[in-house]
């Protein structure tokens, strides 16, 4: 596949500065690459958007890798998919000029879950990392060397899907690879609430 062959939309900012952020926007299942924008311009109406469809199909719903059941993930794809994901962000910051530094990565669910993927696998190119309603993707095989990586997990106190354990050991994993981690638990259930919003656009305005 050739490097670029997600399909994406990148909005660049109006302001172009090299300080500025570029948040990479992850959708969940049977979003697409319009999904997560307007969240992206809540976040952070001055940065630029890469915005990316997942390119894996569950009965048309657009995922960023397969999975066996709700919950259950097909681990080999989680590490093929988050390879082919880390090949198209690095090709997009060269197609749209800016530095891989900038990105923030920004998920819901599925989205969340890939980024966490690339995390444990040492494939993120992102240096920062907003995970709401993620979950553990997979067994790491090696404990990922992630020091000088923020990432906030925002999650549903009675979210039906991730059990609370499960992003209590999401954050325990990436904490064990030198991760600054935030974990959040917001009175929510899968769906994001505003408090989602407004935890993340602090926590954005610290980095
Ligand atoms: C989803 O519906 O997207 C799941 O909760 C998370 C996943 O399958 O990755």
């Amino acid at each position: 596949m050739s490097q670029l062959d997600f399909i994406h939309q990148f909005v660049a900012a109006e302001a172009q500065d090299a300080a500025q952020r570029v948040l990479l926007l992850l959708h969940g299942t049977g979003g697409d690459e319009n999904q997560l924008l307007p969240l992206g311009r809540e976040l952070d109406p001055r940065a630029s958007y890469l915005s990316v469809r997942g390119n894996v199909s569950e009965d048309g719903m657009p995922r960023f890798f397969r999975r066996l059941a709700e919950g259950v993930f097909d681990e080999a794809d989680v590490v093929r998919r988050a390879r082919e994901l880390g090949t198209f962000v690095t090709a997009a910051a060269a197609a749209y000029q800016f530095a891989v530094a900038q990105l923030v990565a920004v998920g819901y669910s599925n989205g969340a879950n890939i980024a966490a993927g690339m995390l444990l696998l040492g494939l993120a190119a992102f240096p920062n990392a907003i995970l709401f309603r993620g979950m553990v993707p997979l067994e790491p095989v090696e404990t990922p060397r992630l020091n000088g990586t923020r990432v906030l997990v925002s999650s549903g106190d009675a979210d039906p899907i991730i059990p609370s354990e499960n992003s209590e050991r999401l954050a325990r994993l990436l904490q064990s690879g030198g991760a600054e981690v935030t974990l959040v638990r917001q009175s929510a259930g899968h769906s994001l609430v505003a408090a989602d919003v407004e935890l993340a656009r602090k926590w954005l305005n610290q980095l």
